[in-house]
């Protein structure tokens, strides 16, 4: 690649189809809602109404994760890019329009002057319009973006690159990961990596109840709309009909797990029916529907659970207020 060629010649789509065992989302909710207690997946907030909820909560006062992990690539990005010994090529689980992403792909240009970029996310359309506003930001960048699930983009083996990889898993996203899930996704990538490729990995550090349940439920209800907003998308797609104002969204770190798990609580008795999967399902007043699990970390789990796939830790940041850590691995 030439620096400064044609945004559109910098710019490659990769669209990944479901493996033949990955569930859709009328499978995922059919079985959710049949289970008791009932479950739904927290990978499907995000339909452009729960992203653009989700960046919402990331200006809340409350929800520090972004600030702080911003704070820390602010201040360390440039060690981040550097360690490897690169030049490197960029793999980002997720599309990172954030300016997160940009201090890191900045650092990395200062130094090696050109970057190859892959994000993976299940959006098409969100990882089409981020990379192109990255490829007309930066002359001297190329992205190549897979559009699927992280799980079968890596699983296809078709990731590949000819430079020294920086693989990311940025923003607490591995918190979103039961424990196994979590191991079963680091190994894919241990294995769509080679040897001394990096990982960095950033999340969210243990701390007090209080803050995290008010980082989970803040006064003003923006994450309360972004859980109900699940209730919605399935009114949509799946021509449903629920109530999202019967729910209420209720939060719980359980310190034993290291999780804020978050619920729908029916507020009286109802019976929904999802038409599209011709099911019928009917809530108690008080019942819950769980709908996401956000794991926090200590320093030793999170490098243990690097360690346990094959990666060596190299180097860890904390923000000032140590809430929040950045983790970069070394694969063996
Ligand atoms: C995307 N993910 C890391 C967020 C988290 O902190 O678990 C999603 C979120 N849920 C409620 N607020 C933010």
């Amino acid at each position: 690649m030439a620096i400064g060629t044609a945004v559109a010649d910098r710019f490659e789509l990769i669209i990944v189809p479901r493996s033949s065992g990955g569930a859709s989302f009328a499978q995922d909710v059919a079985e959710g809602l049949r289970s008791r207690p009932k479950r739904l997946p927290s990978k499907y907030f995000y339909d452009n109404v729960g992203s653009a909820l989700f960046d919402a909560i990331t200006q809340l006062p409350e929800y520090y994760l972004t600030r702080a992990e911003t704070e820390i690539l602010r201040e360390w990005g440039w060690q981040m890019v550097r360690l490897l010994d690169g030049p490197v090529d960029f793999l980002e689980l997720g599309s990172g329009s954030a300016i997160k992403t940009r201090l890191l792909i900045e650092e990395a240009l200062r130094v090696q002057g050109r970057l190859r970029y892959s994000p993976i996310d299940i959006s098409t359309e969100a990882i089409r319009a981020s990379s192109m506003a990255l490829v007309e930001t930066y002359p001297g960048l190329s992205v190549r973006a897979y559009a699927g699930d992280y799980f079968d983009v890596l699983g296809s083996r078709i990731v590949r690159s000819e430079r020294k990889m920086l693989a990311m898993v940025m923003g607490s996203n591995i918190g979103n990961y039961e424990p196994d899930e979590a191991h079963q996704l680091l190994t894919l990538l241990h294995g769509a990596l080679r040897k001394g490729d990096g990982l960095l990995v950033g999340a969210d550090l243990k701390k007090d109840r209080a803050v995290l349940e008010l980082a989970y439920n803040d006064p003003a209800g923006v994450t309360a709309a972004f859980d109900r907003n699940i209730l919605a998308r399935i009114n949509r797609d799946l021509d449903a009909d629920f109530d999202p104002r019967k729910f209420a969204h209720v939060v719980h770190y359980d310190a034993r797990r290291g999780s804020v798990d978050s619920f729908l609580k029916a507020l009286g008795r109802s019976v929904v029916h999802v038409r599209s999967i011709g099911l019928r399902t009917s809530f108690r007043s008080g019942e819950r529907i769980h709908t996401e699990s956000s794991y926090k970390y200590s320093d030793d789990e999170l490098e243990a659970l690097g360690r346990a796939v094959g990666f060596r830790p190299a180097s860890r940041w904390h923000d000032d207020a140590q809430l929040f850590g950045v983790y970069l691995f070394v694969r063996q």
